[in-house]
């Protein structure tokens, strides 16, 4: 017979009793602030004389029922270390310490020295390869390999326009030994990808099937979800075995494994996005993940992360209480000084609201009317580009363009003739991938097209560069994640440009994600909290040290072991 409880829905009086010094137990808003944001130590919410304070002293007993002695607990918030936010399992098979990544941004972006400096801190990053030539993918190769057995992975990106780029960029990863990638803008899989994936499998001496290569998907839309989270097709299996990549027994592992290990659910965010709420997005992607791991039985459980809009500890407790086993920040990211971008650029980011940010053609897909979110403040980038756009689809070659709106794009965007500008991008091309020239030479709007993707590609490097007579050209990818950041950031040390480094911002995320998710848990148990132990002011590297306490280090250790 089922018991039902009848005291379920009643707000309970007491947790249970406090012992210790009353004189112990503050009721200062500073107080109440400082004791959740040390996150290291417990935290007694206890009535004394009918008001409620808060204390780390003392000894509290915990009762479901019945009287006790001491003090009237009202609630209580265990330490909670930032190494202990997320999926224990994400942070032992990728050998970080905390579940936090930074994601890859183009024309490395996501540069050598930001992957480097995330792994010593025991976070992983995935350098940025897209919009980068192989030569320049394995200079980057060659360094990271100084990090030995530390964590990092490479960007793997779907570049429809050019197929043999993906899979020249998946042959040095194969020979290179990468074991980690990030695969990204993907609609549906494709042979090189799963090629990577396939590459090595083998089952160990328990028989189980082994993957070395890591992929994790970087997704926004569900049904591209289920093909990552599904075994590979069995089309591209069978081309693999054909071409003699894959064993016949090879084959027969690919079907008890999915083709990523770890999701990440790309909400609002910087660079190529579909503008999905994360608090939409997320739990339906952890839905898709719990039918797939029933449906395929997998060995290890699938793992979905969270990523767009990720900027302050409250989004980043917010992710997390989702269910998030990793949360990803991009935006935040190339503010910072490890970043490939420029001071100019991370001068701009910091002025950026939330609102600064605007959706425009993508140089990679824009025949495909494919958008990426940039920052619109202090550049005419966006405006420009979706100009571009408009004449490309309303016009079917250079020769047709008006008069009057060449002159415009001569002057004022190219700053050459389109005639050079054809020159210049034919030059490009002509090293890169000749067969676009041809292509270009035989189809009129092609040809449109190509010019005015070099103008979408320049305007970002650009950016890079810090090129003093482009700046009204700058195209930069951002999200509204970093006016978020601003915002939290003002008046504080993190408001410079300069004092921003990736791993102050990433463990100030952390620990306050910490103190928040601990302030939650005190206003569950209908303790009024002021409004300053909601919030959580960034601090400085030694500052966050202290707060952790040995007691935090202690119980993250244990997780880990
Ligand atoms: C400047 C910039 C460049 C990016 N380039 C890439 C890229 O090349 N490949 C990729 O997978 N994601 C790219 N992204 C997306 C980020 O890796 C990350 O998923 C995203 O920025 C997270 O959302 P947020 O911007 O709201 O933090 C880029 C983002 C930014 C801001």
């Amino acid at each position: 017979m089922t018991r039902t409880c009848g005291t379920m829905h009643r707000m309970p009086t007491a947790m249970g009793w406090w012992c210790g010094d009353p004189e112990e137990v503050r009721t200062g808003a500073a107080d109440v602030a400082d004791a959740l944001a040390c996150v290291g130590t417990p935290v007694f919410a206890v009535e004394v004389d009918g008001a409620v304070g808060v204390t780390s002293t003392g000894r509290a007993t915990l009762a479901a029922e019945g009287g006790g002695e001491g003090y009237r607990l009202r609630g209580y918030a265990p330490a909670l270390a930032p190494e202990q936010l997320g999926d224990p399992e994400f942070r032992k098979d990728h050998g970080v310490r905390y579940a936090y990544v930074a994601g890859a941004m183009a024309n490395g972006i996501t540069s050598e020295r930001l992957v480097e400096a995330m792994a010593r801190a025991g976070m992983l990053a995935y350098f940025g390869s897209a919009g980068l030539d192989p030569a320049r993918v394995e200079q980057a190769i060659e360094r990271l390999d100084g990090l030995g057995e530390l964590p990092y992975g490479f960007n793997l990106i779907h570049s429809p326009n050019e197929p043999d780029l993906e899979a020249a960029v998946v042959d040095l990863y194969l020979r290179r030994g990468v074991r980690r990638v990030s695969a990204s803008a993907y609609l549906g899989l494709t042979l090189p990808l799963v090629r990577y994936r396939l590459s090595g499998v083998h089952r160990d001496a328990s028989g189980r099937v082994v993957a070395p290569n890591r992929v994790t998907a970087k997704v926004s839309r569900v049904e591209v979800a289920r093909r990552f989270f599904s075994p590979a097709p069995q089309d591209l299996v069978a081309a693999l075995v054909q071409a003699g990549e894959l064993t016949a027994d090879q084959a027969q592992m690919a079907l008890e494994i999915p083709v990523a290990d770890d999701l990440t659910a790309e909400a609002d965010s910087g660079g190529h996005t579909d503008n999905r709420p994360a608090l939409a997005l997320i739990p339906t992607m952890l839905a898709l993940r719990d039918e797939l791991q029933a449906k395929h039985g997998y060995a290890s459980r699938l793992r979905v992360g969270a990523a767009g809009g990720i900027a302050t500890p409250a989004s980043t407790a917010a992710a997390f209480a989702l269910g998030a086993a990793y949360v990803l920040t991009g935006s935040i990211n190339q503010a910072c000084v490890e970043s490939g971008s420029s001071d100019a650029v991370r001068q701009m980011l910091a002025e950026a609201g939330q609102a600064d940010v605007m959706m425009a053609p993508a140089a990679d897909m824009f025949e495909m009317g494919v958008q990426v979110q940039v920052l619109k403040r202090g550049t005419m980038f966006g405006m420009r580009a979706r100009k571009l756009y408009e004449l490309y689809r309303a016009h079917a070659s250079i020769e047709a363009l008006p008069a009057a709106q060449r002159a415009v794009l001569e002057r004022d965007y190219f700053r050459c003739t389109l005639e050079e500008a054809w020159a210049q991008t034919r030059a490009f091309f002509a090293v890169r991938d000749p067969r676009q020239i041809e292509r270009a030479e035989g189809d009129a709007r092609f040809k449109l097209a190509l010019v005015f993707r070099k103008y979408l590609g320049q305007s970002s490097r650009w950016a890079n560069a810090g090129e003093p007579t482009r700046q009204a050209d700058y195209q930069v990818w951002c999200g509204p994640a970093m006016g978020a950041f601003n915002e939290w950031t003002r008046g504080t040390f993190l408001a410079e440009p300069a004092r921003r480094d990736v791993v102050t911002v990433a463990r100030n995320l952390l620990t306050g994600a910490a103190a928040l998710t601990r302030a939650s848990w005190l206003r569950s148990a209908g303790v009024a909290l002021p409004p300053e132990a909601e919030r959580f002011a960034p601090r400085e590297a030694g500052a966050l040290d202290r707060l952790g306490g040995a007691a935090a280090t202690a119980v993250a250790e244990g997780i880990a072991n």
